[in-house]
């Protein structure tokens, strides 16, 4: 017996090889290098046991209703899950396979580049050379200078793989202090995190509350999942409570962070700068939107995960995830719903 599966991208060739080589499916799959159509989607799910797809593609009553309830398994080539209605599939019985350890490295490598970017104006560098603003720019003592990254607080708005291999990255440039913000009860995180800094002598210390994380912090790391609770977390308030001189990255997701709360922070100088990876309704974000007019702004197109290796072992894991469930086997990471 086979089971029907449907992919709505072609995978990169790992994952493509192991898709091919699995003798007990027949799969459709979306072809074009874009999000699959919508309507494409409905009418292959129809009938399938399993469906792969991307953070590009919303699963939710319609999807689950139009595959019918022969429906195994979702495996997300994705690290999140805000584009999954976790209750439908829990309440349908089916499985949800996500990829979260493969691009935890890759992630906390941007983390610290965007650090580093928004803290030494690395957007605003590379555009005043490519303006040819150079000639009338020579070298002084305080050209382009910002705040160093030696001696600084670090606040973390989530504290999970990401943000922890994160820290430790950063821990060599010498920061002087740790805070984080977690949903995990307070006991258990300290538990949990303890050991994470052995031998590097600096403080990591649970925060309070939001405030204290605006408040202390040099850099502010968001590395937390989009629920209801930490949409526009970093809005007005918070970003009136972080120091001038602090810088703000994300990594996460978009509407966690108030696009027109940060547009108007860094207008009025507010926070020094900002380094974002996702922003609120990405990707449409044209080359005139009030973020990209701000000099200390960086914003990267969703690459988090975009080194090449760390793509190929999100495509095989989400295959394993989707095979593991549609043969009732345990997944390589599978989400709790
Ligand atoms: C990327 O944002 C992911 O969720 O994998
Ligand atoms: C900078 O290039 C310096 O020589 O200080």
């Amino acid at each position: 017996r086979k089971y029907n599966v449907v992919v709505t991208r072609q995978l990169p060739e790992a994952g493509q090889i192991l898709l091919q080589d699995a003798s007990d499916i027949e799969f459709v799959q979306w072809t074009e290098d874009r999000p699959c159509d919508r309507d494409w989607l409905l009418q292959h799910a129809k009938g399938a046991s399993g469906i792969l797809l991307m953070l590009t593609e919303k699963v939710n009553e319609e999807l689950i209703n139009a595959a019918g309830p022969q429906l195994k398994v979702i495996a997300s080539f994705s690290v999140g899950t805000d584009h999954v209605d976790r209750s439908i599939l829990k309440s349908h019985n089916i499985r949800l396979g996500y990829t979260p350890t493969a691009l935890t490295d890759a992630c906390a490598d941007l983390a610290v580049m965007l650090t580093l970017m928004s803290q030494r104006r690395g957007g605003e560098s590379l555009r005043k050379v490519l303006d040819g603003q150079w000639p009338q720019m020579p070298w002084s003592p305080l050209l382009l200078a910002g705040p160093p990254i030696r001696g600084a607080t670090v606040g973390f708005l989530g504290f999970g793989r990401i943000a922890q291999a994160t820290l430790k990255r950063l821990l060599p440039f010498g920061i002087a202090r740790a805070l984080y913000l977690t949903s995990r009860p307070r006991e258990r995180a300290r538990e949990h995190y303890i050991g994470l800094l052995d031998g590097s002598g600096i403080p990591v210390e649970p925060a309070q509350d939001w405030r204290e994380v605006a408040r202390e912090s040099d850099v502010v790391i968001v590395g937390c999942a989009l629920t209801p609770q930490t949409k526009h977390l970093v809005g007005p308030e918070f970003l009136a409570t972080m120091k001038k001189r602090a810088v703000l990255v994300n990594i996460a997701r978009g509407p966690i962070v108030d696009t027109d709360a940060l547009v108007k922070a860094l207008e009025e100088e507010q926070i020094f700068g900002a380094g974002l990876d996702v922003v609120e309704n990405e990707p449409n974000i044209p080359a005139d939107h009030a973020l990209l007019k701000q000099e200390r702004c960086i914003l990267v197109p969703h690459i988090g995960s975009a080194n090449t290796e760390t793509r190929e072992q999100m495509a095989t894991e989400s295959v394993r995830n989707l095979l593991a469930g549609l043969r009732g086997e345990n997944m390589v990471n599978e989400v709790v719903l």
